[in-house]
């Protein structure tokens, strides 16, 4: 499916002036149209959630804090320059081996980085906070953090940046002693409150009796509703979501008992209009709130995502984005279900167990590409299956290492190695190329490459560049589809209408 070719993604210009119809900001309790203390400020209870690969950057954040509220930047792949409203954000590399491609990489995200945060700091004019969002999995995080934060540090102990906010993975202890030496909040992206109480022990521990010093917020960003990566864990079932408000009020417990009913928690994932959460304002069983908002955000006019993204947006359906299990960091993740996505579905579902020698159950011989001479084994059943598969022409067996075999075209095995020969250690440990980045385990994982997986680095950059949407890799929250319906979408002729930062926020606030 070609998304150039949709009817309406394209042909659609978007209309640039809407007069904002709704009554003003009447919506919120009295004490949060004021504000909710967060990050060190009293701000609106609205939080811009970051966004990587650059969909948000120094720019958008700036919109959000000169607006009071919180903008947040992604660290994952900041541009190095301004212009072409920061879309191009490709890092230029020269080195041939992947662990200098990757010393190469953390140069350019703190040169990125630094830029962004330089940038979000003078749009803000001093107004909201200014946040930066890391991800623990990333390639080199604390090395990039460390060498951001003292970019951006200014006198007497501040920072351009007023809080690091910090997900999937957990942030480590020293995460949060080079946050606290740089007097940046460090925020942590949690799931459950169970994750919650090993930060508290782990992280934290050093701060006991005054966790609200190094934590400005708690963010609960929920693992069935949020754009991507999801913190569902073993204990969790993906296909049974469980009730956001249950959770954050047992999160609101143990906060409770470690002395931070001051810090508020940011619930992320899902919220489309406020007016959906409204007895969650004022409410003791969930102490001090803000909302932050996601995929509602890419739809902005200083959002860089090129225009088809924000058609694509509109024309979503319930149920078009989906968890799944195929980013290389082992993580969930929230995706549009477009080709790219469709294609791993589909690849994981020409996937058989095999074992080396021959037994009662898989006695079957079968050879081929991929396969080393001495055959494996698989059961009568999936003997057909493969007979079948490679008929169609996804003649190469890939070994995963779940002991099965996954079978891909000739063109997609080309396409796997192609991706493995360019990798540039852009996560700490990476499922589809075995990279990790410890020396001492000679940069390998040790495992088994994945096939299974996509490279998220190629999927998300190739997005962000407006290269063909529909086999890049989408991330986007289970409530997109809402934007199709939201009549603040179109202007008065039935045109699309994008709101800059300001009016989004204005509308939010509304409840609307
Ligand atoms: C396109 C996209 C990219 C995202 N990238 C990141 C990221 O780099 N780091 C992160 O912590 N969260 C990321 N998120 C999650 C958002 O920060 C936010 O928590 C989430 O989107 C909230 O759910 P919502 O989309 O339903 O509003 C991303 C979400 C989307 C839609």
């Amino acid at each position: 499916m070609s998304l150039i070719n949709e009817p309406g993604i394209e042909a659609e210009a978007i209309s640039q002036n809407r007069p904002l119809q709704d009554q003003p900001f009447d919506f919120l309790p009295k004490e949060l149209r004021k504000s909710v203390f967060i990050d060190g400020a009293w701000i609106l209870p609205l939080i811009q959630g970051g966004k990587g690969v650059g969909a948000t950057n120094g720019t958008t954040a700036g919109a959000w804090a000169l607006e009071n509220a919180g903008g947040t930047i992604a660290a994952t792949g900041a541009s190095t320059t301004i212009g072409k409203n920061s879309r191009d954000i490709s890092y230029t590399y020269s080195s041939l081996t992947r662990p200098e491609r990757h010393e190469e990489m953390i140069k350019w995200s703190i040169k990125g980085c630094t830029l962004q945060v330089q940038i979000a700091h003078q749009a803000a004019q001093g107004r909201g906070r200014v946040r930066i969002n890391f991800l623990k999995m990333a390639g080199g995080s604390m090395h990039i953090m460390r060498g951001v934060l003292a970019n951006t540090s200014l006198k007497d102990g501040a920072n351009m940046i007023h809080a690091v906010t910090m997900g999937a993975g957990l942030p480590s202890e020293e995460d949060a002693q080079i946050c606290a030496d740089e007097g940046v909040y460090l925020d942590p992206i949690i799931s459950s409150s169970m994750a919650l109480k090993v930060l508290l022990k782990r992280t934290y521990r050093k701060w006991q009796g005054e966790f609200d010093k190094r934590i400005g917020a708690v963010i609960y960003e929920d693992p069935w509703l949020a754009g991507g990566h999801n913190g569902i864990t073993s204990r969790e079932n993906p296909d049974e979501p469980q009730n956001p408000y249950d959770r954050v009020r047992e999160l609101r417990t143990i906060m409770n008992q470690n002395g931070m009913e001051n810090v508020a928690i940011v619930m992320a994932g899902g919220v489309w209009h406020l007016r959906d959460w409204q007895n969650w304002l004022d409410n003791p069983e969930i102490g001090p709130i803000a909302f932050q908002i996601g995929t509602r955000d890419l739809l902005t006019r200083e959002c860089p995502i090129i225009d088809e993204w924000k058609h694509l947006l509109l024309s979503m359906n319930e149920g078009d984005v989906a968890l799944n299990k195929f980013s290389p960091t082992g993580f969930y993740s929230s995706a549009y279900k477009n080709s790219m996505i469709r294609k791993l579905y589909e690849r994981s579902e020409r996937q058989v167990p095999y074992t080396l020698q021959a037994n009662k159950e898989q006695s079957e011989q079968i050879n081929g590409a991929g396969i080393p001479a001495k055959g494996f084994f698989v059961n009568p059943a999936d003997k057909a299956k493969t007979k079948n598969w490679i008929e169609q022409g996804f003649t190469v067996a890939q070994r995963t290492p779940d002991k099965t075999l996954v079978f891909v075209s000739k063109q997609d095995d080309r396409e796997l190695k192609r991706i493995k020969t360019d990798c540039v250690g852009c996560l700490s440990t990476c499922k589809l190329t075995t990279w990790s980045e410890t020396p001492e385990k000679k940069f390998s994982t040790g495992r088994i490459p994945d096939p299974r997986v996509h490279c998220i680095r190629e999927g998300l950059l190739g997005a962000i560049e407006g290269e063909d949407l529909d086999n890049q890799l989408i991330f986007a929250g289970h409530n997109a589809y809402k934007a199709g319906d939201d009549p603040f979408y179109r202007d008065e002729h039935g045109n699309v209408f994008i709101p800059t930062v300001k009016q989004l926020i204005e509308r939010l606030l509304t409840g609307n």
